[in-house]
Formats: structure tokens, C-alpha cells, sequence
């Protein structure tokens, strides 16, 4: 049994339709990646899931349990951060994760004080004094220091430096290996590609795409920058390249990460004097899927 899942999740705000039938599912130990620009139903679809709001129609269970009628029993088990963080602006940073571990049951002493070394926060100061980052690091170590089973994380690192990214990107490793499940909703493709072992595209309020990244290497293309020694015959009909600009015999373009194999080889054929290539990323898969497509605004359910 998945610890999260939706079922042709809707949710309708008037006469608009915020989410159109939203199928995820997130399993043991897991971290999967809500992948999709800002608007597209992330935040909807966790606030459904976090029993704030009720959706218009389908169904979400986390651990087996219905998240609005059950919303109070699966909160125990759960840790949420926000890509916004608001806090009480008189505690001070350090009292408000307190605050958080003993609506808990409390919380380990010891990894409390580790996650605030390793974010590097002030817990001294007043919460009205942090900037937006280090609210969100209060968040963040409040929830990675409650014990939960299951990590929903709304876009959480918007406002944090690269090196408290990185910070980031090891708790959650971390809580995977301890079979922990995370949640981690992103506009930030390349964040969540290093993460995730699934993820799912949502554009709007639907999931367009869903799988392991390997799965969606058919949808990816490397790009290249080759020179040769003699120019290229015929490299722009070749079988998925794409986009060639030539300039002196050094050529730009693009191939179809399942076309890479068959293309090289007919390339070394003029004498390869240098080679750079940069790996697919989901941003291009997904700059690909939404140019030039439309799905039609509203529609049914
Ligand atoms: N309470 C609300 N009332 C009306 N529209 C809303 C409400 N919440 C979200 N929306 C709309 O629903 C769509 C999805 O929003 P949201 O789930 O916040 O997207 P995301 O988190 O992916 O950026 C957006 O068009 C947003 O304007
Ligand atoms: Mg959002």
C-alpha cells in the first residue's frame, strides 16, 4: 500500500478548475518529486492532502487514512514545510521549534541541536527578525527533527543559499535511508533531479508525466559541442538530432538521449578533435512539453 495517494483529485474554486484529476502516489521510502510552474495545483493538491482544504471531488489517503475526515491522526506521523514560512513574531526562532516538537511528543534534544549547527541558525533571535530564509530553515528544522514517516515539502528551499540547499538535499537523503517518504513539490527542476526517485509533471491541476527518471529519459536529449577535422556529412538528418549550428567545423546541437548510441559513431567517423556534452535535464524536457502545447482552460473533470 502507497503511504500517500490521490485518486482523480478535483478541486474547483468557483467556475475554475484548480485541479482536473490528479493521480499520485508515493511510496515507502520514497522521494518523489511534484514537479510543475508555479500555478499548475501543487500547493492545492498538499493543502488537500494536509486536510486544509476539501476537494470537489476523488479521494486522498495518506497512510490508508482519508486526509480530511482522518486529518488529526495523520498529522502525528507527518512533517510539513511551506515555501513561506510563517511564525509567531515574538518567540524566538529556537523556542518556536520547541513549540513545534511539543505539539509532537517532544523531540530529540541532540538532533534538534545538530540541525541547527548544520543550517547555521541564530535560535536566539526573535522570529520577526529573520529574513525569509531563516524561516524557512526554522521550518526545516523543525520538521526534520520530529520523527514523522512522511515529509510533505512545499517548494522548501525558496530563499535558501546554495549552501543551505545542499544541507537540505542531505536531510532528505538522509530520512530516505532511514525508509522515511518525502514529498518534495518543485518549479526548480534541477533540485528535485538529484533527489527524486519518481516524479510526476503536474500542468494545469493534471499529471502529464509520471515515473522514474529513467522512464522519462526517452522524453530528455543531451546537447553537444563537437568539433572535427573534417565537417559532418548529413548530421542534421540523422535519426533525433536536432537544432544544429555549425561554425568552423564546431557543431551545436541536440540528440534524443535513445538516439545518443547510433549518432556517435557516425560522428567519430570525421575525426573527433574535441567533445563536450552537457547531461538531459528535466528543465529541457519540460520547456519541450509546454512550448507550443495548450490544454484547454477548464474542462471537465
Ligand atoms: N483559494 C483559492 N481561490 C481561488 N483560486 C485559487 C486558490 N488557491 C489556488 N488558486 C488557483 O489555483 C491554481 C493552482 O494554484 P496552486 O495550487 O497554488 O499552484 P502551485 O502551488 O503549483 O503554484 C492557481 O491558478 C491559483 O491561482
Ligand atoms: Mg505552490
Amino acid at each position: 500500500m502507497p503511504v500517500l495517494e490521490t485518486n482523480q483529485l478535483t478541486k474547483a474554486f468557483g467556475d475554475f478548475n484548480a485541479l482536473n484529476g490528479v493521480n499520485i502516489e508515493v511510496n515507502q521510502g520514497e522521494v518523489f518529486g511534484f514537479i510543475g510552474p508555479n500555478g499548475a495545483g501543487k500547493s492545492t493538491t498538499i493543502r488537500i492532502l494536509l486536510g486544509l482544504m476539501k476537494a470537489s471531488s476523488g479521494s486522498a489517503s495518506i497512510f490508508g487514512r482519508d486526509t480530511w475526515k482522518d486529518a488529526v491522526e495523520i498529522h502525528k506521523r507527518l512533517a510539513y514545510v511551506p515555501g513561506d514560512v510563517n511564525l509567531w513574531p515574538n518567540l524566538t526562532g529556537g523556542e518556536v521549534i520547541d513549540l513545534f516538537g511539543k505539539l509532537r511528543g517532544g523531540i530529540a534534544r541532540e538532533r534538534r541541536d545538530e540541525l541547527i549547527e548544520r543550517f547555521k541558525l541564530d535560535p536566539a533571535k526573535k522570529c520577526r527578525t529573520y529574513s525569509k530564509g531563516n524561516r524557512q530553515k526554522v521550518a526545516l528544522v523543525a520538521a526534520f527533527a520530529a520523527d514523522a514517516d512522511l515529509y510533505i515539502l512545499d517548494e522548501p528551499t525558496s530563499g535558501l543559499d546554495p549552501l543551505m540547499e545542499r544541507i537540505f538535499q542531505e536531510c532528505v537523503m538522509e530520512a530516505r535511508s532511514e525508509g522515511k517518504s518525502v514529498l518534495l513539490s518543485s518549479h526548480i527542476l534541477s533540485e528535485v533531479e538529484r533527489l527524486c526517485d519518481r516524479v510526476g509533471i503536474i500542468r494545469e491541476g493534471a499529471i502529464i508525466e509520471s515515473g522514474t527518471l529513467a522512464d522519462l529519459r526517452h522524453l530528455t536529449r543531451t546537447q553537444f559541442v563537437i568539433e572535427t577535422k573534417q565537417p559532418i556529412e548529413g548530421l542534421p538528418s540523422l535519426p533525433g538530432v536536432h537544432d544544429v549550428v555549425e561554425k568552423d567545423r564546431s557543431y551545436t546541437f541536440q540528440v534524443d538521449s535513445e538516439h545518443v548510441e547510433k549518432v556517435m559513431p557516425h560522428i567519430s567517423k570525421y575525426g573527433v578533435v574535441k567533445l563536450e556534452s552537457a547531461p538531459p535535464t528535466l528543465e529541457d524536457l519540460f520547456m519541450r512539453h509546454y512550448e507550443g502545447e495548450s490544454v484547454e482552460a477548464g474542462g471537465e473533470s
